[in-house]
C-alpha cells in the first residue's frame, strides 16, 4: 500500500470513473459484428469480418498497410456504410442507431485532420460543445483532459506547431471528452517516437484499467499489440486469419526459435535449413534474408546444442547463434506468410492500384 498521494492524472481518472458506467465481463458485447464486408469497386477492403469485444477489453486489429483496419474502424464508427453484414456497437445497431453510438464512444482516426491554426484548448472547446458538454463545465472539463494527455503547459500554442506526439495526445484527449465507454483508436501510435509511444500506451493502459473503457485498436506494431492487447485480431487482405490472446497465438508457434547466420549462398542456406529440420524436437526450420536460419522448438537450450553439432558436421561456418522466445512477429509469420513492415499508412497506393 503506496501513502503518496494519488497524482492530479490519477484523481481526475477515477474521477471519470465514477461518472462513467462500469462494464462488467458477462454483459452484452462492447463491439459484436457479423460477415462485415466493404468492397470499394473490385478492390475487397474488408472481406466478411466477425468479432465480439467484451466491455473492459482492450482488442486490437494487427494488419500491414491496406488489410482494412481503417475500413473496418469507419465501419463500426458509422462514419461507413458496409456493402452487407451486421454490426452493434455499445448495442446499438451501425445502421439504425448511429446517434446513440456516436455518443458512446470516443474515436481517434488516423486522419484526424487537426486544425492547424487552433490552439489544443481550443479544439478541446469545440469539441466539447460538439458533445454537448454544459458550458459552465467546459473550461474545467478542458483543463482536466490537457492534465491527463501532458499537455497544459502547450494549451495555448498552436497545433501546427506540435510534435507528432504532441497531436496524437491531443487526438486522445479529444475521444475522450465526453467520457464514452468504447474508444476507437486508429494507429495511435504510428510515426511516434519511443517517448511518445509509450505516454499513448500509458493513457490506454490507464484509461484501461481505472475506468473500465473499452478500446478496440488497430496497429501495425507486433510489440503495441503483445503489451497493450488483451485479445488480438490479425487482418490479411481484409479478413481475419487468427484470433486470440497474445499468449494464445505465441502458443500456436513453437516456444523457442533459434536464430542462426550461415555464411553462403541460398542453396547453403537450404542444405542448413534440410539439415536441422531433422533434428530431434525441431518443428520447423526456415530461411529469411533478415533473421537467417531460424529453428522452431519447444527446447530451445536443448537443441541449442544439436544445432551447433549438426551445422559442424555439415561443414557449414556460422556466426550470430542466439536463441529467443517465438514472439507475435514469428504468428503473424505463420499466419500471413510475410512479415509485417510498418509503414506510413498516408503512404498506402491509391485505390484501384497495382498490387
Ligand atoms: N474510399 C476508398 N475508396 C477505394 N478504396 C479504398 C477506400 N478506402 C480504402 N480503400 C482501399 O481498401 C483497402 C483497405 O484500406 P484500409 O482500410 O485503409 O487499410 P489499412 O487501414 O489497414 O491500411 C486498401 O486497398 C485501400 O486502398
Ligand atoms: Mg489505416
Amino acid at each position: 500500500m503506496s501513502t503518496q498521494p494519488p497524482s492530479i492524472s490519477e484523481r481526475l481518472l477515477s474521477g471519470l470513473a465514477a461518472t462513467a458506467p462500469q462494464h462488467d465481463r458477462d454483459a452484452a458485447p462492447a463491439i459484436e459484428a457479423h460477415g462485415l464486408v466493404k468492397h470499394f469497386g473490385d478492390i475487397h477492403a474488408v472481406n466478411g469480418i466477425d468479432l465480439r469485444v467484451r466491455p473492459g477489453q482492450i482488442f486490437g486489429f494487427l494488419g500491414q498497410n491496406g488489410s482494412g483496419k481503417s475500413t473496418t474502424v469507419r465501419m463500426l464508427t458509422t462514419l461507413l456504410r458496409p456493402t452487407s453484414g451486421s454490426a452493434r456497437v455499445a448495442g446499438h445497431d451501425i445502421y439504425a442507431d448511429d446517434r446513440e453510438i456516436r455518443r458512446s464512444i470516443g474515436v481517434a482516426l488516423q486522419d484526424a485532420g487537426l486544425d492547424i491554426l487552433q490552439t489544443g484548448r481550443e479544439l478541446l472547446r469545440l469539441q466539447s460543445r460538439l458533445y454537448n458538454i454544459p458550458r459552465d463545465q467546459i473550461e474545467s472539463r478542458v483543463a482536466e483532459l490537457l492534465d491527463v494527455v501532458d499537455l497544459t503547459e502547450d494549451a495555448d500554442r498552436r497545433i501546427g506547431g506540435y510534435s507528432g506526439g504532441m497531436q496524437r495526445r491531443l487526438d486522445l484527449a479529444s475521444a475522450l471528452v465526453h467520457s464514452p465507454s468504447i474508444i476507437f483508436l486508429d494507429e495511435p501510435t504510428t510515426g511516434l517516437d519511443p517517448v511518445s509511444r509509450q505516454a499513448v500506451w500509458d493513457y490506454v493502459q490507464h484509461l484501461n484499467r481505472v475506468d473500465g473503457v473499452t478500446f478496440f485498436l488497430t496497429t501495425q506494431y507486433l510489440d503495441e499489440a503483445d503489451l497493450l492487447c488483451d485479445e488480438i485480431a490479425i487482418l490479411d487482405a481484409g479478413e481475419i486469419v487468427q484470433q486470440g490472446t497474445p499468449d494464445e497465438l505465441k502458443a500456436t508457434v513453437s516456444n523457442d526459435v533459434i536464430y542462426v547466420q550461415v555464411e553462403g549462398d541460398e542453396l547453403i542456406q537450404q542444405r542448413a535449413v534440410n539439415a536441422l529440420i531433422q533434428l530431434p524436437n525441431v518443428e520447423d526450420a526456415s530461411w529469411d534474408f533478415n533473421e537467417g536460419v531460424a529453428v522452431y522448438t519447444k527446447n530451445g537450450h536443448e537443441t541449442l546444442a544439436r544445432v551447433v553439432r549438426s551445422l559442424d558436421d555439415e561443414s557449414l561456418p556460422f556466426s550470430n547463434l542466439r536463441l529467443a522466445r517465438a514472439t507475435l512477429d514469428d504468428v503473424f509469420f505463420r499466419a500471413t506468410g510475410h512479415r509485417i513492415e510498418p509503414g506510413d499508412p498516408t503512404q498506402s497506393g491509391p485505390p484501384g492500384g497495382s498490387g
